[in-house]
């Protein structure tokens, strides 16, 4: 089984957050990792602030020539899907803009099936790959006033099951996750009330931290998982159970 420093990583939305951590935590562990955003600046400042090295890729997802041209030659072991904007909140399903629901899927869904698509004939070929998708509780619940974002990661959801099965027979695994509020500075920066308001219906009453975040991917992604594909981790504490 290959060692984290003898794989090659792909993370998208790696400038910020979830993306952003998941980078440091590999290139740390001296992997090869190219970390995909579409915001340049946050990613040179997001390298200058690493702890190790890796690669930037200034990338938008949402254009597939653009994710062709800098992803294809990649020799890819690990894929994580990060890339995801909410779009229009808090209203409801007739009020939003049709326009706005189509960004939001052009880059949560089509984003990871670009770079899925993209990068899956070579993890076939070479025998090996893990595909993480992250979606989120709200593509398995159904968030009041996020039609857009719900919905999108709905069809994330939908789309690791079905490149779980087809992919089932080649060595590589495709696995959604679908987390609950993670602690990262967007939250960090909300009043508390508001916080408070989200975390309620967590049993654990509190949100997650990015380090539970990593330990998590890091656990799916890893050469051991090898039994598990097409299904949607959950890291919602205990608000689903299924
Ligand atoms: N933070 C949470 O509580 C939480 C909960 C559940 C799911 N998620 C999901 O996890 C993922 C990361 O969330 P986050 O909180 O780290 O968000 P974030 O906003 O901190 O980071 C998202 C990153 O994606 C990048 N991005 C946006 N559009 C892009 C595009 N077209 N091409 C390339 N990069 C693009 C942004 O520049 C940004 O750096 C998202 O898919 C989000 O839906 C987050």
């Amino acid at each position: 089984m290959k060692a984290w420093a003898e794989q090659t990583i792909v993370i998208t939305g790696a400038a910020s957050g979830l993306g952003r951590a998941l980078v440091q935590h590999f290139a740390t562990l001296q992997a090869r990792v190219y970390a995909v955003d579409v915001d340049a600046e946050r990613l040179t400042q997001s390298r200058q602030e690493s702890p190790a090295p890796f690669e930037p890729v200034v990338c938008d997802v949402t254009e597939l020539v653009a994710v062709e041209q800098t992803l294809a030659s990649i020799p890819a072991d690990v894929l994580v899907n990060a890339a995801g904007i909410t779009g229009q909140t808090n209203r409801k399903s007739y009020e939003v803009d049709a326009a706005d629901i189509e960004r939001v899927f052009r880059v949560n869904f089509f984003g990871s099936y670009y770079t899925s698509r993209v990068l899956l004939p070579g993890m076939v070929a070479r025998g090996y790959g893990r595909v993480l998708h992250i979606a989120s509780i709200a593509g398995k619940e159904g968030n009041a006033g996020m039609l857009a974002y719900s919905a999108s990661k709905a069809a994330v959801i939908g789309m690791a099951k079905v490149q779980g099965k087809e992919m089932a027979e080649t060595g590589v695994t495709v696995n959604a996750l679908a987390p609950a509020v993670i602690q990262t500075p967007l939250v960090d920066a909300m009043p508390p009330e508001q916080v408070r308001y989200m975390t309620d219906k967590i049993p654990m009453k509190r949100t997650g931290t990015l380090a539970e975040l990593v330990a998590t991917v890091a656990f799916i992604v890893s050469p051991q998982t090898s039994f598990t594909t097409g299904f949607t981790f959950d890291m919602s504490g205990g608000r689903a159970t299924y």
